[in-house]
């Protein structure tokens, strides 16, 4: 008892004196709210993040990433992808997905699943055939419905990346050789694998309106119409600080008001060129906030993941090089403006 009444105030001291420590270097922001919690009290299921298996070593970036007060949900960044699920026709690799599916369920988060059918990331098995049109058709369902059925009761991208940029169709081998059946095919086959899961189609630089929008709610209009399963359309937000959409709202109600749900699915804002200087991170802050805020703002949006949380781990500068510092966590994963334009996101609604 004794010992309990002298270590009580401590431990309450150490708590005020770490949580002033933390609030030191992040100037007018004041807010300690974890991510997750600031989501739910916007009425949202989750805020989550992209991670990769061998990051799960890095115990700093652990912690933080096991915290469901700040991430209630996860896409693997690579695991479920084709290459890593289905490096031989038939043979199907679990074991790096189910690490994630696995850390998900332990800590009550969220799993995204991602994805079915893209045209990147592919074996070669698939992409050194030439396929018949009956061929890849029963290519695709045997992949969809088996990667589906194997992470069953989630929200799954059956479909990456359709379009190009000027709203065409994308020529990959799906569209070449299928035309536009590819997508109720794999669609159809993942709602056969899982009739609980929740089956979108996931696409950047739909974030505001555009010819890629366009032709998205297009696509979305044909399947609702057409009886194909479809839920929702995840609006992935690659931006650039700086240069974020003014009409994300809109464009969110958009989608929405065809039937289906909406969740921002890849959130980072890159720097073309680095190192950025204050009022760079404080911009990055605002475009955080815009798109965030978009989402409190639309009721049927109904999540925002952050592709990975920290510049340590982020993809940005791997895919275009000398860009980057594109998360709200830095390299040393310290908070950095961004995060509290994410709480602010969440807080006011745009
Ligand atoms: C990226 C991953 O982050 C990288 O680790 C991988 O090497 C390539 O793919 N849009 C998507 C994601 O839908 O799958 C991409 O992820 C980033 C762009």
């Amino acid at each position: 008892m004794l010992l309990l009444t002298i270590l009580l105030p401590l431990a309450s001291a150490a708590s005020v004196i770490s949580r002033s420590v933390d609030r030191l270097p992040a100037r007018e922001d004041t807010s300690t709210v974890g991510l997750n919690d600031a989501a739910h009290q916007a009425n949202k299921l989750y805020f989550g993040t992209a991670t990769n298996y061998d990051e799960l070593n890095d115990t700093t970036y652990f912690h933080l990433l096991d915290d469901i007060h700040m991430f209630g949900q996860l896409t693997p960044a690579k695991a479920m992808k084709w290459e890593e699920t289905e490096p031989e026709r038939g043979v199907f690799t679990f074991e790096q997905g189910d690490q994630i599916a696995a850390l998900a369920r332990q800590s009550g988060k969220y799993l995204r699943g991602h994805n079915c059918v893209w045209y990147n990331r592919l074996p070669a098995w698939v992409t050194n055939t030439t396929w018949t049109a009956p061929e890849l058709a029963e290519v695709v369902q045997e992949h969809c419905y088996n990667i589906v059925h194997h992470w069953r009761g989630q929200i799954w991208d059956v479909i990456n990346e359709p379009f190009n940029d000027d709203g065409t169709w994308r020529e990959t081998l799906w569209y070449n050789t299928l035309g536009t059946k590819y997508i109720p095919l794999a669609l159809h086959a993942a709602r056969k694998a899982d009739p609980h899961a929740k089956l979108y189609i996931n696409e950047y630089n739909i974030t505001g309106a555009g010819p890629k929008a366009t032709s998205m709610k297009k696509l979305i209009k044909e399947l609702k119409l057409a009886g194909v399963p479809i839920d929702g359309v995840g609006v992935q937000a690659h931006e650039v600080v700086g240069k974020v959409p003014s009409d994300i709202r809109k464009n969110l109600e958009e989608f929405v008001a065809l039937g289906v749900e909406v969740a921002i699915t890849e959130l980072d804002v890159m720097f073309y060129t680095l190192p950025p200087d204050e009022a760079g991170l404080q911009q990055q802050r605002k475009d955080f906030e815009t798109i965030v805020g978009a989402c409190a703002a639309v009721e049927r949006c109904v999540g925002v993941t952050v592709w990975d949380f920290t510049d340590k781990y982020s993809w940005i500068p791997g895919t275009f090089p000398g860009s980057g510092d594109a998360c709200p966590w830095d390299d040393n994963l310290q908070k950095k403006p961004a995060y509290y334009g994410i709480v602010d996101g969440f807080e006011k609604k745009h």
